[in-house]
């Protein structure tokens, strides 16, 4: 063979090899466009993607209101971290958990940012009027549920397993925390 023919191979040979990696490059954009107007919309309809998808952004709680049908609010299972980073208040009705330890584990959910109407700890202005009614009055209100202006009080703050006792701990806790 000659040098001649040898040029003449290699510059037919790069040029298919050029196509190629062309016609590779088309189909490639081709197939991902289509697949993005196919493809991906039957994916976000398909039930066990939404299923999953409802179940990433569960929220945390939900909050059983009194005389209301409440069956839809059974958890659907699972372990769920929050759960299992709560102190033991609502695990076992364990005796010797402080006071501080009952109010975070049972009521800090709710009166710590102050949700769904709940007074907010340490908060004197929200407080006032409670501590108001006496200690007893807060404390049948913590251990039988509330049902206020402002929101639901529920009974032992949801934690049917806390004593009596534990409950009124907590709300004393509570009202340690407002400032002097
Ligand atoms: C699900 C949310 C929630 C949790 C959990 C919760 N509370 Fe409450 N609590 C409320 C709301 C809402 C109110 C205000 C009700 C109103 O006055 O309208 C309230 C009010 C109170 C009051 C004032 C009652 C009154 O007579 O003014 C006390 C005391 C109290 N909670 C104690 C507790 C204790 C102790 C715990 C923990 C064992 C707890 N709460 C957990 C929502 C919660």
């Amino acid at each position: 063979m000659s040098a001649e023919q040898d040029r003449k191979f290699f510059d037919t040979f790069m040029l298919v090899l050029g196509s190629l990696v062309l016609i590779t490059i088309a189909i490639f954009v081709l197939a991902n466009s289509m697949a993005g107007r196919t493809q991906e919309v039957h994916v976000k309809e398909d039930p066990a993607y939404q299923q999953r998808n409802l179940e990433r952004i569960r929220p945390v709680g939900q909050v059983a209101i009194a005389g209301a049908d409440n069956s839809g609010l059974r958890d659907p299972g699972g372990p769920r971290p929050a759960a299992a980073a709560m102190p033991a208040a609502s695990a076992q009705p364990a005796r010797d958990l402080s006071p501080e330890d009952i109010y975070k584990g049972a009521c800090t959910a709710c009166h710590g940012a102050g949700i769904a109407g709940a007074p907010k700890t340490g908060d004197a202005e929200a407080w006032a009027p409670r501590v108001a009614q006496g200690m007893d009055t807060l404390y049948t209100h913590a251990i039988e549920g509330f049902q206020g202006q402002a929101g639901y009080m529920p009974p032992r703050g949801g934690h049917s397993n806390l004593t009596d006792q534990q409950v009124r701990d907590a709300v004393q806790y509570m009202v340690e925390q407002l400032p002097e």
